[in-house]
């Protein structure tokens, strides 16, 4: 059976033009005028767009004590709903244990999920077995990017060294590095400062992490992936001090990627002062929310293209668990929802205001994670062979966003009363609708797993002026003999 969605307004990263699109077999087959199909989808007043690719999540991840709330099917159920059609989530060995070990416990989790989705790995303690797994983990299973935490001391937190061999495993083996970039040590101790001085409460966990301690990681991070020869990825950059120095790189030509979040560009510090301790403590993630000024440098990242992608973090914990940390705020799960919310959230403040256009909108949602991951033009892109991964949008579609019709699990929502406009009419998910004008019709299970290639083309032209540049011995004819 084929599906034809007419009578919209196409937008790609780089065109907006009229043309109906016909999918059979899960894929786009044909773009054009007066198409025909079986199933007929009517886009008037739409955009046809790439469906999102949200390229951080954590769902089902065991974390300080507990697993985040939403796991492969709420989280995939949310994400949909909100437009996004792929979500590519973290594989995280605990400490010794290896990283095929660890793939297999994210097979097992991502079963069930409705939309396709690709993993990171993340590398948490330092070995042979692991040098030599990261290879198979690229080759055979499909994976080409590895997560570094500068952050979380005393559990996932990597040390310099460890980074700096991994990230040349990468560079070796034409994978990209992620960093979570913090000072895991400055942060531990400033914790342990505040909770001395009787400051427990959810607000400090902002207090301990200031942008300070993040620029400094993303600088580090920056020069370490330098010396190393690899491209970077810095996860959740949220202040202007990170951004800036993904800036200054990107302006001397390393390979740098930025990505804020949705929380970061739309929520600000100032829900750390509520007066409810639940209010502030479902708001505790890392990095913590910021002021309106870094807000404001993240959307001039987007703007100029200093920062590449928007992301949600998903990793969703409830009330009950917010509570482990009453009296000792290191002990708050880190961690917020956001995947049912990203696509509306950054249309109404982004292309809402002016601030992005709609073809920014999709290239930072969609096709530059799907081209800076690799698995563009099968993900990311509306082009006859891609999958059918796509999103109706209605630009004139309101709601306001409530945890009382959320997909998500958990028992309150951060952008809870904020008023959107710009949602899905269709979001589907390879060529089968799986949500219609906010009814859920998916299928558990018809997610699969989407291998992505090493060696990007950003890749292999870094590898190539890292060995044209690299360090060479002066040949000499006369050496004098040695003063001794
Ligand atoms: O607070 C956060 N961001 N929780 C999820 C884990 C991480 O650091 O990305
Ligand atoms: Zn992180
Ligand atoms: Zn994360
Ligand atoms: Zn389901």
């Amino acid at each position: 059976m084929s599906t034809i969605i007419k009578n919209g307004t196409i937008v790609t990263a780089d065109l907006t033009y009229k043309a109906d699109v016909l999918v059979e077999g899960g894929k786009i087959v044909e773009i054009g005028q007066g198409l025909l199909g079986d199933e007929v989808l009517d886009a008037s007043g739409c955009f046809v767009m790439p469906g999102g690719i949200d390229p951080h999540t954590h769902l089902e991840m065991p974390f300080m004590g507990t697993y985040s709330s939403d796991d492969f099917e709420s989280g995939t159920r949310a994400a949909l709903s909100g437009g996004t059609t792929m979500v590519v989530d973290f594989a995280l060995p605990s400490p010794e244990q290896g990283l095929l070990d660890a793939l297999q416990m994210w097979d097992n989790k991502s079963t069930r999920a409705h939309c396709d989705y690709s993993f990171h790995m993340a590398i948490t303690w330092w070995s042979e077995q692991v040098f030599d797994e990261m290879e198979t983990v690229v080759r055979e299973r499909g994976i080409n990017t590895f997560k570094h935490f500068m952050a979380y001391k005393g559990a996932l937190m990597v040390n310099d060294d460890e980074m700096y061999a991994s990230f040349k495993r990468c560079a070796e083996l034409g994978a990209l590095p992620l960093v979570h970039a913090e000072n895991g040590d400055v942060v531990a101790e400033l914790q342990r400062k505040l909770m001395e001085e009787g400051n427990d409460g959810p607000e400090a966990h902002a207090f301990s992490r200031p942008p300070q301690v993040e620029g400094e990681a993303t600088n580090r991070a920056i020069m370490i992936a330098d010396m190393a020869g690899v491209p970077l990825y810095v996860v959740h950059t949220s202040c202007e001090e990170a951004h800036e120095a993904i800036r200054r790189a990107r302006m001397q030509g390393k390979r740098v990627y930025g990505e804020p979040l949705i929380q970061h560009l739309t929520l600000d510090d100032s829900e750390y002062a509520h007066p409810d301790w639940d209010h502030a403590a479902r708001r505790v993630m890392s990095p913590p929310f910021r002021n309106k000024q870094h807000q404001d440098s993240l959307w001039a990242g987007l703007q100029s293209g200093s920062l590449s992608v928007v992301a949600t973090d998903h990793c969703a914990f409830t009330t009950e668990q917010k509570r482990y940390g009453v009296g000792d705020f290191t002990k708050i799960p880190n961690g917020t929802g956001g995947l049912e919310d990203r696509m509306p959230m950054l249309w109404t403040y982004g292309v809402g205001t002016g601030r992005l256009t709609p073809n920014e909108f999709v290239a930072v949602t969609s096709t530059n994670i799907a081209k800076i991951l690799n698995c563009y033009p099968k993900k990311g892109a509306v082009l006859v062979g891609a999958d059918a991964d796509l999103v109706v949008w209605d630009p004139e579609k309101e709601k306001v966003i409530s945890a009382e019709n959320q997909q998500s699990e958990i028992d309150y929502n951060v952008f809870e009363g904020k008023k959107v406009k710009g949602l899905p009419r269709y979001t589907l998910t390879r060529g089968r609708v799986a949500v219609e004008d906010g009814a859920f019709k998916g299928q558990e299970g018809h997610g699969e797993f989407v291998k992505r290639e090493p060696s990007t083309p950003v890749a292999k032209a870094l590898s190539t002026w890292k060995e044209l540049t690299a360090p060479r011995k002066v040949e000499r004819s006369g050496i004098p003999a040695s003063g001794v």
